[in-house]
């Protein structure tokens, strides 16, 4: 596995994949890897000849007040995760690599960038929507893996690529759990004991909404209180959303059906946690 830190050395590093005819696999992350970011790299190895990680803190994302500098950072045990994983090349760039001056050229997907994640999160996605961009054009011609733990950044990277012609085919991979239900994240190392039991509280309220549907729920008015019953006993956890949207695009959608979404994020001591549900319902008879 090679770690290179600067653009031209990725480049040419795909380069010569690319020339050997190799399919690339991009896996852009922010470090911190656990199994969740473990679960991309591992399906881009087994579908790619070649696999690129990016991990990269990237301040554009990170709001004032935001957890930029306290974001947790360990980059042996992340090149060790990824050498395990069976990633070819690691592409760690600075600061300054990516952002040599303040971007004047920022991407933003206005239809699903102003709610949800992004009520709180105001420059949020087009944070995100940028580096993504700049990475797809270092990468160049790849398939890229994202998980749907982040739905919403999952659904506003699809809609870039295919807004701004990017030769990328977004890969949306399922999200990886602990024992008891809670997503991974990195950011759960900031749940002290007792919270981190109070934590699946999100995954309980999103598995409700979806039993809620499989016993013939179709209003997504109904669906969304009752996870909202779920979230309001566990006193540690303040819900922020709980919502049931159209999967492909998170339009709202009454009654529901098809492919649909539940999403949720609760805030619970310092981090707010995010999490979603698939669920499908079948068009009726009627
Ligand atoms: P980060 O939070 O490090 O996540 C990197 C990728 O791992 C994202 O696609 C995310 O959805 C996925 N991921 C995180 N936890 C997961 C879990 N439990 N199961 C499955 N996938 C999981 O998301 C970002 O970084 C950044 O916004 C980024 C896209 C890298 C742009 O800076």
């Amino acid at each position: 596995m090679k770690v290179v830190e600067r653009v031209t050395d990725a480049r040419a590093e795909l380069a010569v994949g690319r020339q050997a005819g190799w399919d690339i696999g991009l896996v852009p992350t922010m470090g911190s890897l656990h199994d969740g970011h473990l679960s991309l790299a591992e399906r881009a190895v087994s579908d790619c000849e070649f696999t690129v990680m990016t991990i990269f803190v990237n301040p554009l994302q990170f709001g004032e007040g935001e957890d930029l500098d306290a974001y947790p950072r360990d980059l042996d045990a992340d090149l060790n995760m990824a050498e395990l994983a069976g990633v070819d090349l690691v592409f760690v760039p600075s600061v300054e690599e990516m952002y040599p001056e303040p971007p004047a050229t920022i991407v933003r997907v206005d239809e699903l960038a102003a709610e949800l994640e992004a009520a709180s999160r105001p420059t949020h996605f087009q944070g995100v929507a940028t580096v993504v961009a700049k990475l797809f054009n270092i990468a160049g011609p790849c398939r890229a893996y994202f998980g749907e733990k982040d739905y919403q950044q999952l659904v506003i990277v699809r809609r870039m690529a295919s807004d701004l012609s990017f030769p990328v085919q977004v890969v949306g991979c399922p999200i990886v759990r602990e024992d008891d239900g809670l997503a991974m994240s990195s950011r759960n190392a900031y749940l002290d004991p007792t919270e981190r039991k109070a934590a699946t509280v999100l995954h309980r309220a999103l598995r409700v909404g979806v039993e809620a549907i499989e016993s013939g729920q179709r209003s997504p008015e109904a669906v969304e209180a009752a996870m909202a019953d779920v979230v309001a006993a566990e006193p540690l956890a303040e819900l922020d959303y709980a919502v049931v949207r159209r999967g492909r695009d998170l339009a709202v959608i009454d009654p529901l059906s098809g492919e649909i979404r539940l999403l949720g994020a609760v805030r619970l001591g310092r981090p707010r946690l995010i999490d979603s549900l698939g669920a499908h319902v079948a068009p009726s008879a009627d």
